[in-house]
């Protein structure tokens, strides 16, 4: 998640400036802005930077955005996009984006702070503060300044915080409690080996609940999204693993190579039960390796995982495009390095991605069995060929 915090002052219609200076003095407001943002890093753009008297921000690292590729100044580190600040900020530090207009307006969809100053006074200003959706933003803080002598003005410190990205993930929580069945509950265990943590609502309506909240994101970039993802993820819960699964899957038109690192990171650190795995993989996974198939090698790595779940997924995630009749020579490769693993559920899901591509590929798929019958494990060689015809079969199960 990224660290961003915006600081800024702004009048009574969110003035900001003009010709390249501020609109007022405050002395009180320079201090705390001082205060806040010594030892950080702090982010402007080139006008912004041109307007301090005494160029860069000392205790500070300055970074200043420009188009120019040849802009160069003292104790300053150049950015030319949002994306190189991004690579040059440490994530988990606070960063401060210190204006003007045009950079605040870039950085908003992204920052999860606002430390405001409010003057309480109307400026003519040439440039002015985004409009915020306060639906979105949860004042947490604020601090009345009646009258600051020198300046002549009233104003507020206000710390506005994004409510989306800190209230989401507490509603989901209450409404999957409120939506609790006490069959569902007690029964839940009866489909695991290993020991899960549940709320016990039933599959439909953390459906239900996924998709209401999803419609809650609109316009929240895919990285908030999948930051949300993880959250849930980590709480262990199975029903909040189900609605990290389902939003990643319907973020799968924004999908791009680089998602596959957070993806495999899900599956080597999250999942710990064969329906999380499942629904993980058979969705957000198999609709990615349809978009870029040449990730199917890391399949094949994760195949030779330690971790079981690891080595589930990797025959799990061809499951959908495996009954569209694709990869079939992967899958063989896959359930080549799975052929001998000892754990039952990795057998299951091998064996069930042999089933899958028998759909279309039967004489392939048994004939693959019938090579590899006698090293094969029993179980998945059974899932393998349940929908072949009865002579197949019995051909398959001979000893
Ligand atoms: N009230 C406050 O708290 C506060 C705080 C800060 C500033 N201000 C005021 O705001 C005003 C300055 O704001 P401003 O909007 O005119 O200028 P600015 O945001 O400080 O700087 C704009 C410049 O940043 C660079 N830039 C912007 N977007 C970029 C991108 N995506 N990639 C690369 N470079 C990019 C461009 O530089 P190049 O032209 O070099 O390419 C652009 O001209 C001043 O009046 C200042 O006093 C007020």
């Amino acid at each position: 998640m990224n660290n961003i915090s915006i600081i800024v002052a702004i009048g009574e219609n969110n003035e900001l400036g003009k010709d390249n200076q501020l609109l007022w003095h405050i002395s009180g407001d320079l201090k705390r802005f001082k205060k806040l943002t010594s030892g950080h890093t702090v982010i402007m753009g080139r006008k912004t930077f041109e307007s301090l008297k005494n160029g860069a921000l000392p205790n500070r690292r300055n970074i200043v955005l420009t188009n120019n590729k040849s802009f160069q100044k003292n104790n300053i580190e150049v950015a030319h996009t949002i994306d190189d600040v991004f690579t040059l900020i440490n994530p988990d530090k606070e960063a401060f984006i210190i204006g003007g207009e045009a950079i605040y307006e870039l950085f908003l969809p992204y920052t999860q702070k606002i430390y405001l100053t409010k003057v309480h006074k109307s400026y003519n200003a040439d440039v002015f503060f985004p409009n915020i959706n306060l639906n979105e933003w949860k004042e947490t803080e604020r601090t009345d300044i009646n009258e600051d002598v020198q300046a002549g003005v009233n104003y507020s410190y206000i710390t506005l915080e994004h409510i989306i990205m800190n209230d989401i993930i507490a509603d989901i929580r209450s409404t999957l409690e409120d939506n609790i069945d006490i069959k569902t509950q007690e029964s839940s265990q009866l489909y695991f080996r290993e020991k899960i943590k549940c709320y016990g609502v039933k599959v439909a309506v953390v459906t239900d609940i996924s998709k209401k909240y999803f419609k809650t994101l609109k316009g929240k970039s895919k990285t908030q999204i999948f930051d949300l993802c993880d959250e849930l993820w980590q709480s262990g819960y199975i029903e909040e693993s189900f609605i990290a699964c389902n939003w990643s899957y319907y973020m799968r038109k924004q999908f791009e190579p680089d998602d596959f690192k957070i993806f495999e990171e899900w599956i080597k650190n999250y999942i710990s039960n064969w329906a999380s795995c499942d629904s993980f993989c058979n969705h957000t996974v198999g609709s990615f390796i349809e978009m870029y198939p040449e990730f199917i090698s890391i399949l094949k790595v994760l195949a030779t995982s330690e971790n079981k779940w690891a080595r589930r997924a990797a025959a799990v995630s061809l499951v959908l495009p495996a009954r569209k009749g694709k990869f079939l020579n992967d899958i063989f490769e896959i359930a080549d390095i799975l052929l001998l693993d000892k754990e039952d559920l990795v057998q299951k899901g091998y064996g069930w991605l042999l089933k899958e591509a028998s759909k279309a590929h039967q004489q392939e798929v048994f004939n693959y069995v019938i090579r590899n019958k006698k090293t094969m494990r029993r179980t998945a060689l059974r899932y393998a060929i349940e929908k072949m015809p009865h002579d197949l079969k019995v051909q398959a199960m001979e000893k």
